[in-house]
């Protein structure tokens, strides 16, 4: 198989899906492999790198795509990359087209066939989402505590509190991987904790973490009660393939006190609160009712070296078998299938866009 991997030109977005090492198990395992000049530099893999164990490095962009058959990157394509695409590429990166309809549009009218690592599910988790999200959960908090500084605006508060000074009330909407990452880091810091899943068990696992994070159900007033008194809001829910469910409002958000912290990780699925707007590493936050918004799409893309490492491994093992003559029988490799040949084809991007029985935004 003719593999190739392109640079990322989403705005600082910083990560390449394989690194080197992982590059030559394929090559070892008789694929071609192909490298666009610079794709791994911001991660600290130099192109030197990549050829030494065995891969291509191309021109640019469009050798790259031309002489490749299985494109696998980080995130969506962007416009520039759209050209490149045909209808015999097998593209395999995050897509998240329940917030991308344009993309979702252009992508089936192509013809390609789409995976999306976000909807890859093997023995009932999301290997390929799960690492980008315990980054994304731990950047939310790092991230967090900064804005709550006065001079970037935020209400002056140190999360973890002191001797002498309350504690901060960090408040989490979904206690999955990034809510979970989100809560351990608040927690560690000293701060009050509450976090909100339809789940028990990962309302259990929360209240693990330690004494001060309690687990609660997402009563809609419990809900809006503890949101008001949160210095930080952090929207981390996912129904996979789907628009977030909006879970918080504008008139919550309103009542919150004025610099306190929204970090809404579930932007990319369009977000699961009223005042999110998708932004980028350019220009990461926005105030709305008073409120400082972080909404970036592609958080790990701020930390590439970390998460290029932890992308990579858990991609190799599904690149190699998505390479192979036998990925159409490969029941985790076909829960990633979102387009084929002009249709959507996996269920919730279908009940998205044509319709269906799924819960909407
Ligand atoms: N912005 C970024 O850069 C970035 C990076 C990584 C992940 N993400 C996103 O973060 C989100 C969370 O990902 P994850 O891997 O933690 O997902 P996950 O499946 O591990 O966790 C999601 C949790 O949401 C809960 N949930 C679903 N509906 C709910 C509701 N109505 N009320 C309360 N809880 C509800 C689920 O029970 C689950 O525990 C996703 O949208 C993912 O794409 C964003």
């Amino acid at each position: 198989m003719r593999i190739g991997i392109p640079r990322e030109i989403k705005a600082r977005e910083g990560r390449v899906a394989l690194v080197p090492a992982a590059c030559a198990e394929l090559v070892r395992a008789g694929h071609e492999v192909r490298v666009q000049p610079g794709a791994g530099l911001a991660s600290g893999y130099a192109d030197a790198a990549y050829a030494a164990v065995g891969a291509h490095i191309v021109a640019d962009a469009p050798t790259l795509y031309a002489e490749s058959t299985l494109i696998v990157k980080v995130k969506e394509p962007v416009a520039d990359d759209l050209p490149h695409l045909r209808a015999d590429h097998r593209l395999f990166c995050f897509l998240h087209l329940a917030a991308e309809r344009e993309l979702a549009v252009r992508l089936r009218d192509i013809g390609l066939t789409a995976l999306a690592f976000e909807t890859l599910r093997d023995g009932g988790g999301l290997p390929l989402l799960a690492p980008m999200s315990e980054i994304a959960g731990k950047l939310s908090v790092q991230v967090g505590t900064h804005l709550l500084h006065q001079p970037m605006g935020g209400r002056g508060l140190l999360l973890g509190g002191l001797a002498g000074a309350e504690r901060g009330h960090v408040v989490v909407i979904g206690a999955g991987v990034a809510g979970g990452a989100a809560a351990g880091v608040a927690a560690a810091l000293g701060a009050r904790v509450t976090v909100f899943d339809l789940l028990r068990e990962r309302l259990s696992a929360m209240r693990a973490l330690a004494p001060s994070v309690s687990g609660l159900h997402p009563y809609v007033d419990a809900m809006a009660e503890a949101v008001a008194d949160a210095d930080l809001l952090i929207g981390a829910v996912l129904v996979p393939g789907r628009h977030a469910p909006r879970l918080v409002t504008r008139e919550t958000v309103r009542g919150m006190r004025p610099g306190s912290v929204i970090a809404d990780i579930s932007v990319d699925q369009g977000g699961c609160i009223e005042t999110t707007r998708p932004t980028s590493y350019d220009a990461p936050t926005y105030v709305d009712e008073g409120v400082q918004h972080f909404c970036v799409t592609n958080m790990p893309g701020g930390v590439p070296r970390s998460s290029t490492q932890a992308l990579s491994a858990a991609l190799l093992p599904y690149v190699l078998r998505l390479a192979g003559p036998e990925w159409e029988r490969d029941a985790a490799l076909m829960e990633a299938v979102n387009l084929c040949a002009g249709r959507y084809v996996h269920p919730a991007i279908r009940a998205e866009f044509e319709g269906g029985d799924l819960a909407g935004p």
